[in-house]
């Protein structure tokens, strides 16, 4: 008998040699992991998931880390409500002790690993750690699982990615597979830049013409404003159950959707379909080439704040986010020194007609205050006396941030110096896509400080975080979208997640390369300059 159990258990030590392990050190790093006494869990087919029944979303995130497990480890768990004792048991729980919200915990023995979040969304984020430890294999080995305890949180409670899909209308289907990188990055915020100069992208019910002229263009110029136009259409619109499905899908991943309107500039689509609210009268096209229009909405025009109000009410019963963002970038103003309407309104102010947009700013933010929800602007509305109230996006360097979170407000980083993955990621650009320009590699990125050693307490309270922006001028294909955040994004999080202190580029270097095989398994494009071996020529990929 006793020889029997001897051979059971050696034969099991040595199916377990032959199995990979799990390898807890992620992207991005989890603030503390502590290997302790005892044997190893085993992951195997007979491994259950538990969950509180009570609980939908612990229901679905049983189901993520079912899904994510059988495509890296090809391992197909079963979820439940209750153990089975054979094969180990991952319990998910809600502990109302953990202190952060988004905050998890792990502890991994023989036959229990518990996965306790003080919200579903720490659980979640439980969850994508222990996917990015797991092994991504061919068949379903077991996988050995060290015996450890982890607890983790995030540095700052906003962890952002914009994707344009006003230079190119990107499909349903490619929002959500970015909507699942943000996911995979432990990243909780989409912002979603829905219109610009080329071309308008939600339907507005009470403002057809929006989706009926403004989201086309006829044609789109070639290369660097070149003169050459392709003279091919291009179009695209998200109508409104498209809109709810992708918020949907984002919101089970604990991803918030922000939709941007920009405003006032960056508005020709607009006009292309409502002349009346321009300077000038028009007429006007959506914008074919690429850079700052000086045709932008007339100020003194007292139809555009009804017109623009509309907007505001249908994106606030689609997204439940808190804020809407406004744009309020690169915004000429020589229509409105020509404009009579403009002056006017600007001498009935008392104040210079170049100051007129934190007017208009002002005049939104109050509309959008009504309706319980804040704005977010790119920094240029820091002008005139904005009230503290609005959230400052940092693009124009950290400084405006820098500037905004002294004078009180919510400030979230994202410079064009760090965060904009539309640049060239090696100055190699023969063997590259086409990029807009510039030069951002991935340590770059990785060694981003948000937050000035200068700061008082307070002003380093108002850092809400950080977010990158994918601008699509050059980027037509979802492919190259891809490859223009990946492994970029890996970097990013980082600075989103990780405590400062324990960041080190030649150790994320080695997880990376190891979170690219996750990329593989699904098959994600993304650059490969950090690692030799992972290179392959790109030639004909674009
Ligand atoms: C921006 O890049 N114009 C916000
Ligand atoms: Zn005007």
């Amino acid at each position: 008998m006793r020889r029997l159990f001897l051979s059971i258990t050696l034969c099991a030590s040595l199916l377990c040699a032959n199995a990979q392990r799990t390898d807890y050190r992620v992207v991005p790093l989890p603030q503390r992991i502590e290997y302790v006494k005892g044997e190893p869990f085993v992951m195997s087919r007979n491994t259950v998931i538990t969950y509180d029944a009570q609980n939908d979303k612990m229901k679905r995130n049983a189901l993520f880390l079912a899904e994510y497990v059988a495509k890296a480890a090809k391992l197909n768990l079963a979820v439940a409500d209750k153990s089975r004792k054979e094969g180990g048991e991952i319990r998910l729980v809600i502990d109302p002790e953990i202190p952060s919200a988004e905050g998890y915990r792990i502890s991994v023995g023989k036959k229990l690993i518990i996965v306790a979040g003080k919200t579903s969304a720490g659980v979640f984020y439980g969850i994508q750690t222990i996917r990015k430890s797991l092994p991504v294999q061919s068949s379903g080995e077991q996988v050995v699982m060290p015996a450890v305890k982890i607890s983790d949180s995030p540095r700052f409670g906003y962890r952002g990615m914009m994707l344009d899909c006003s230079r190119h209308f990107f499909p349903v289907e490619f929002v959500k597979r970015y909507i699942d990188l943000i996911a995979l990055h432990n990243m909780n915020v989409f912002h979603w830049h829905l219109s610009d100069d080329q071309g308008w992208r939600i339907e507005i019910k009470s403002h057809p013409q929006l989706a009926q002229i403004s989201s086309k263009r006829s044609g789109t110029v070639i290369g660097h404003n070149s003169m050459v136009d392709d003279s091919t259409a291009h179009g695209g619109i998200y109508t409104q159950n498209e809109v709810r499905e992708i918020v949907e899908y984002a919101r089970e991943r604990n991803i918030t959707v922000i939709p941007e309107i920009d405003m006032p500039g960056h508005m020709l689509a607009v006009l292309a379909a409502y002349p009346e609210l321009g300077c000038t009268g028009g007429p006007y096209e959506v914008g074919h080439k690429w850079g700052v229009y000086t045709d932008v909405l007339c100020l003194g025009n007292e139809k555009i704040y009804p017109f623009l109000q509309d907007i505001i009410d249908e994106l606030i019963e689609l997204f439940p986010a808190k804020y809407i963002h406004i744009g309020g970038d690169e915004t000429p103003t020589q229509k409105w020194t020509k404009c009579s309407r403009c002056t006017k309104l600007a001498r009935e102010q008392g104040i210079n007609v170049e100051d007129l947009q934190s007017y208009f700013t002002n005049r939104i933010e109050q509309y959008v205050n009504s309706k319980g929800k804040s704005i977010i602007g790119w920094d240029e509305i820091l002008g005139g006396n904005l009230n503290p109230s609005a959230t400052i996006m940092s693009w124009r360097g950290t400084e405006p941030g820098e500037k905004a979170a002294l004078a009180g407000h919510d400030v979230i980083m994202s410079p064009v110096s760090h965060a904009y993955f539309d640049f060239y990621q090696t100055k190699e650009t023969g063997s590259e896509p086409k990029a807009i320009g510039g030069f951002l590699p991935v340590q770059k990125v990785y060694e981003f400080n948000p937050v000035s050693e200068t700061f008082s307490e307070s002003a380093k309270k108002h850092i809400l975080g950080v977010q990158a922006n994918l601008w699509t001028e050059y980027i037509p294909y979802t492919t190259q979208a891809e490859y223009m955040v990946l492994p970029r994004m890996a970097a990013l999080c980082e600075v989103q997640w990780t405590a400062p202190e324990m960041k080190n580029f030649d150790d994320f270097n080695k997880r990376a390369l190891r979170l690219s095989n996750l990329y593989d398994c699904y098959g994600y494009q993304y650059a490969r300059h950090l690692w030799k071996e992972k290179q392959i020529s790109t030639s004909g990929v674009w």
